[in-house]
């Protein structure tokens, strides 16, 4: 990575700041970071997370694992260096809309821990909320949405997160969402009443 101070390349601090616009838009911004195997429900209930805060009149915005893939990082492949990469960048995009004030949630496999705390690391206090969706490889497998592990197992895609690439759980995450036996609605509820609670809601 280029050292950008010897190239004269300082932060600016802009006139309206961060607080100024969250404040306009009555919420606390944050990112809401989905984390869990391909077909375990990330983009389904940060969808449904969505709409609900946008009825309530919240700002957000939805980063999701293909979507982005198709456009700012179509030029990275499912290797563990791209994977890096990948979840750099999004960090780093998240990071301008929670400076604009939005409440991001982001849906990415984000296999590798370190990575999930590197971002972390970026925002300030309490912006960081890691959401576990934890679904069994054996469900996600079993539901297959894109026939994805079908062609995994078969050895037709390589490193495939689950069955030939790692996947690291999150140990402390804010919140831990078993899905085997709960429906999208009940899980959006959670994640609803968590921010509810913290106080992300107002400002
Ligand atoms: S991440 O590991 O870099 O965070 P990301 O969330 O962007 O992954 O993309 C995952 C999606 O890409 C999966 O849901 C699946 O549809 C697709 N995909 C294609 N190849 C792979 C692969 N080798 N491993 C995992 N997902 C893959």
């Amino acid at each position: 990575m280029l050292d950008r101070e010897d190239e004269n390349i300082v932060w600016h601090e802009h006139h309206v700041s961060k607080s100024e616009r969250a404040k306009l838009k009555q919420q606390r911004p944050c990112v809401l970071w989905f984390t869990g195997l391909s077909g375990s429900g990330k983009s389904t209930i940060a969808n449904e997370v969505e709409r609900r805060l946008h009825q309530r009149g919240k700002h957000t915005y939805l980063l999701d694992g293909d979507n982005v893939r198709l456009g700012l990082n179509s030029d990275l492949s499912f290797s563990d260096a791209d994977r890096v990469e990948n979840i750099r960048r999004i960090g780093e995009v998240s990071k301008l809309f929670v400076d604009a004030g939005l409440i991001v949630l982001t849906a990415f496999i984000s296999p590798f821990k370190e990575d999930r705390n590197r971002v972390r690391e970026m925002m300030q206090e309490g912006e960081f909320i890691e959401i576990f969706i934890d679904t069994p490889l054996r469900v996600c497998e079993r539901r297959d949405p894109k026939g994805l592990y079908k062609k995994a197992r078969k050895g037709e895609i390589a490193e495939f997160t689950g069955v030939s690439s790692p996947y690291e759980a999150p140990q402390e995450a804010e919140l831990h969402i078993q899905t085997e036996n709960m429906s999208v609605s009940t899980a959006a509820k959670s994640v609803l009443e968590y921010l509810e609670k913290k106080g992300y809601l107002r400002c």
